[in-house]
């Protein structure tokens, strides 16, 4: 676990100690870096920086990532555009600070009130998944005076190879508009009178730790821009979405993103467009931890329990996915056998069901964890034992944080 460091008085993110952020602001508890996440933003930008692109790039944090405002205030401060899926991400993005010519639009299914309300904005631009998402967002424009920017985001059918529930590019995904109708949508967007056709955009999945099928789509997208091009429909911006993924376990490295975008700005450096990039979960995915305490100890006949507090709903991951994240104890080596009024000690390691209080079976943050754990009495005192894990990065279905800390919140 990179992001926290083990010290003999437990585990600290920037020399702060997760023991003290438990006792002060209760469990569960989000913790994010502000460090961790100016790296990350900055592994983006030295990247097209180096490949001579930056000047005409536009890092969109993909909001769905994660939404909380101190994360969002950060990277408007670094000059980030946001990827947004819905009118609440569009709220939220304004409220921390974003500004509107720096927003794209994503989505199969934008309500009417929520195109109103991002024309309104005067937002960069809608990436429009259908037919039918055109001419709504034609008449909705329409009705409001305005033109709407357009990108069509294309399904390029292409395997990205990664967990079937975040696959997005194959012809069988409700994303995008199927590659073969692409062309002809094109042509019909350059006529309707309240859209103007400004881009095009791709996503194919995410968590992709291969580079070769981004590049892939990026053929494919490039060739229909030509294509469009021949036609005098002549495109601005070229999106290629996010997708890369991050290290979960140890024997799973991830690229970076300087080698993860290295062939497709092979492809996009001698070109003229302007380019936008989607990337959310590894600009978030290991820049934070979850902190959650031991609740309830429950030793079975075929399998030991650890029931904490923080739960499904926390941390959606394992049970959408079935994914693993780290779990590994705060307490540090001083710590750990000493046990106070209410407390069981520390004992051997044991394998142990991590799971919440929530009535579901699939309410789990990991299954089989050799964990020497004890139960923590449950007023907020100082000696907690809590454990941590890493904040799960993509989901797609938002959820308030019942507490977080940051190094990232504004400090007022
Ligand atoms: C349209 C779109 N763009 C960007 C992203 C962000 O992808 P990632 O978090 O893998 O970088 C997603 C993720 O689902 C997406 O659907």
């Amino acid at each position: 676990m990179s992001l926290a460091v083990m010290r003999d008085n437990g585990l600290h993110v920037e020399g702060v100690a997760l023991a003290d952020i438990a006792a002060r602001f209760g469990t569960p508890c989000y913790v994010y870096s502000r460090a961790a996440l100016t790296k990350a933003y900055a592994a983006y930008r030295d990247a097209l920086q180096a490949n001579g692109v930056a000047d005409r790039s536009l890092i969109c944090y993909a909001v769905k990532a994660n939404s909380n405002l101190a994360i969002l205030n950060l990277f408007a401060g670094l000059g980030a555009g946001f990827d947004i899926v819905s009118g609440g991400e569009l709220a939220r993005v304004f409220a921390a600070g974003g500004v509107a010519e720096k927003i794209v639009f994503s989505g199969v299914g934008k309500s009417r009130a929520e195109m109103r309300a991002a024309l309104e904005a005067g937002i960069h631009c809608f990436n429009v998944e259908s037919a039918s998402e055109l001419e709504q967002l034609n008449e909705v424009a329409g009705s409001l005076g305005r033109r709407a920017p357009v990108s069509l985001r294309v399904n390029p059918d292409v395997d990205a190879r990664t967990h079937p529930y975040i696959a997005t590019g194959l012809k069988t995904a409700k994303f995008g508009v199927a590659f073969g109708d692409a062309f002809e949508l094109y042509r019909r967007a350059a006529v309707l009178p309240s859209i103007a056709v400004t881009g095009i955009d791709c996503h194919i999945g995410s968590q992709l730790l291969d580079p070769a099928p981004a590049a892939e789509a990026a053929d494919k997208v490039l060739a229909l821009v030509d294509q469009l091009a021949a036609t005098g429909i002549a495109l601005e911006h070229i999106d290629l979405g996010g997708g890369l993924g991050i290290q979960y376990r140890a024997d799973e490295p991830a690229p970076a993103p300087a080698d993860y975008l290295a062939p497709m700005l092979a492809k996009l450096s001698t070109r003229r467009e302007r380019l936008v990039f989607e990337p959310g979960r590894s600009l978030v995915g290991n820049a934070g931890l979850l902190l959650t305490r031991v609740e309830v100890l429950k030793p079975g006949e075929d399998k030991h329990f650890a029931v904490v507090d923080a739960a499904m709903n926390d941390l959606m991951r394992p049970a959408l996915y079935d994914a693993w994240h780290d779990i590994v104890p705060v307490a540090g080596a001083s710590q750990g056998a000493k046990a106070g009024a209410g407390e069981t000690a520390t004992g051997a390691p044991m394998n142990y069901e991590i799971v919440g209080p929530v009535c579901e079976s699939g309410d789990f943050l990991g299954h089989d964890r050799q964990l020497a754990l004890r139960k923590a009495i449950c007023s907020p005192s100082f000696r907690q034992a809590p454990t941590a894990c890493r904040w799960p990065p993509t989901t797609t279905l938002g959820h308030a944080p019942r507490k977080s800390w940051s190094t990232a919140m504004p400090r007022t």
